[in-house]
């Protein structure tokens, strides 16, 4: 994926302020000279390897005042990436929790309101290799203490949850999606007359009482003659059924009716909650809409409600092998359910207009700007409410995606002491103070303990990154160290273990 000689041969700008800070503009970065995934690295917290970010719409002073508060969650994946799995990071770049050694390969992450606070949910399972998953969502409070788990209940072969969305609602209760394989009659669609295919099952459960709430498999309500995809080579065995449906979000609204995607459909379903009847679709070969201009999606993700009459969603607009516009894109369609009519009232383009084949996701935040991920291209930025582009973050160059991106405003600090690691010799020290996750954490205090116990601060320094290093001039013998995470009024979060000097 090199670039023209040109461009290589162009001045490159980029400087740092701080190694493992977001590259500005970097033509080495774009161009792959640094690697297909470039990495961060720290000195003593090696056991983190997260994605290297580089700006390809960067921030300006006039931009950097527009953005909306919070952090920034993905989870890179594919096959390039050093180590795939979730990550929160900051606006330039550095990480706050690299979640890829707990949860390794974990694609999808987000938070919700779990018993009325914020808590992080994160799907980890087995992968089938072809766009879904078995697994369960496991429930982290904001000290990373996983406080509950669920996936789907009673379903054909015990069929747990897949990993495409999750959401809590009401405290304990979970939407969730669900990919059964089961026999069928493939012969009206191309494939074998004793055909495998996909059920896809939206499933809400209540996670204290295991009670199933909601149930709907797509086969008995969508043809599937509605689908934009035929069995092709799959359909023929158990191990190869027939993805018609494609499920990939749920949205729960205020009267407790359901709006789903099925991606291969390129439809959102809006279903009643008593019945689970289709009460109306939106795209697709039946659709009940008409769609004004640029309104009409294909091979989307990511539907949800933005307000009683607008809806939210990423237009993939193409597949592997299809293309049916010149960019993917977020959008923002206005819905009129007594005219049945659909308005696109903004749309959201990347930079380098693209086709992202999977993935990819539209989240619109609080002050009204809009956060996109463009799945299968590692890319994603935030826009004002008018769809200009606020920034634009590149993660990798190759293989290297991420289903989905947002932005949250996210406070914790782990139940797990701060990490240290003290290096150097003589009266030249170094100290390297890291703590996984710890969102609050403004400097560090660096404390020598003599052997009777009595304790020296040694010195302080502010927290840059990830790993932040201390340096210290040792003018008297400890027997360990410890360091503290303060936080911007000078509380102590957490006190690292002691370290034998
Ligand atoms: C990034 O580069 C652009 C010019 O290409 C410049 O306007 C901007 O200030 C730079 N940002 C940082 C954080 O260095
Ligand atoms: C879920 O079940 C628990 C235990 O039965 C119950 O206390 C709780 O109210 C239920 N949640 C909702 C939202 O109904
Ligand atoms: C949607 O279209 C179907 C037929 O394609 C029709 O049966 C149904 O009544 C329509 N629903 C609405 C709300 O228009
Ligand atoms: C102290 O050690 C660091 C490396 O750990 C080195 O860069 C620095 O030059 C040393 N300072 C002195 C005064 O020796
Ligand atoms: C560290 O910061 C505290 C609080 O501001 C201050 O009292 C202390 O003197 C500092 N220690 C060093 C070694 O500078």
């Amino acid at each position: 994926m090199l670039l023209t000689l040109v461009f290589l041969t162009a001045p490159t700008f980029f400087t740092l302020a701080a190694a493992k800070q977001a590259y500005n503009q970097s033509v080495k970065y774009d161009s792959g000279l640094l690697g297909s995934s470039p990495t961060q690295s720290y000195v003593a917290a090696t056991e983190y390897t997260p994605v290297q970010l580089n700006y390809e719409v960067p921030l300006t002073d006039e931009t950097a005042t527009k953005l909306s508060s919070g952090l920034l969650f993905f989870a890179p994946l594919a096959a390039d990436p050093a180590q795939p799995g979730p990550l929160i990071i900051k606006q330039d770049g550095t990480v706050v929790w690299d979640g890829a050694v707990a949860f390794p390969s974990a694609p999808s992450f987000h938070v919700e309101p779990y018993m009325g606070e914020d808590h992080l949910i994160i799907w980890s399972g087995e992968s089938s290799g072809v766009g879904y998953g078995w697994g369960s969502w496991h429930v982290l409070n904001t000290a990373y203490e996983e406080v509950a788990t669920y996936t789907a209940i009673g379903l054909p072969d015990n069929t747990p949850a897949d990993l495409h969305d999750s959401h809590i609602y009401s405290g304990d209760l979970a939407t969730m999606t669900a990919y059964v394989t089961q026999e069928y009659d493939l012969r009206p669609y191309g494939g074998p007359k004793h055909g495998y295919i996909l059920n896809c099952v939206v499933q809400e459960i209540n996670i204290t009482s295991n009670e199933v709430m909601f149930e709907w498999h797509s086969l008995d309500h969508v043809d599937p003659s509605e689908s934009y995809t035929t069995p092709l080579i799959t359909g023929w065995s158990a191990s190869s059924p027939w993805d018609y449906f494609h499920l990939n979000a749920i949205d729960k609204d205020d009267s407790g009716n359901y709006l789903v995607s099925g991606r291969h459909i390129h439809t959102l379903f809006y279903l009643d909650a008593s019945s689970g009847d289709i009460m109306w679709r939106l795209g697709g070969k039946n659709s009940n809409f008409t769609m004004g201009k640029d309104a009409d999606f294909s091979w989307q993700h990511d539907g949800r409600w933005r307000s009683a009459s607008t809806i939210s969603l990423f237009d993939n607009a193409g597949t592997i092998g299809q293309q049916d516009r010149l960019s993917s894109r977020g959008m923002l369609l206005s819905i009129d359910t007594t005219a049945m009519t659909a308005e696109l009232v903004h749309e959201y383009l990347p930079s380098k207009k693209a086709i992202s084949r999977s993935q990819g996701n539209t989240q619109v935040l609080e002050n009204g700007n809009v956060i996109v991920g463009w799945g299968a291209e590692p890319v994603f930025g935030e826009y004002d409410s008018e769809g200009n582009a606020l920034w634009e973050m590149r993660f990798g160059v190759s293989n290297v995606q991420a289903y989905r991106t947002y932005r949250f405003d996210w406070t914790a600090t782990p139940s797990t002491p701060p990490s240290l690691s003290v290096t150097g010799d003589g009266s030249n020290r170094t100290a390297y103070a890291w703590w996984n996750g710890a969102t609050e954490v403004a400097t560090w205090g660096l404390y020598g303990s003599s052997d009777s116990g009595e304790s020296v601060n040694l010195a302080n320094a502010t927290r840059t990154d990830f790993e932040t290093l201390i340096n210290f001039e040792q003018l008297e013998d400890y027997a360990s160290y410890t360091v503290s995470a303060l936080d911007a009024s000078g509380q102590v979060l957490g006190t690292s273990d002691a370290v034998a000097a």
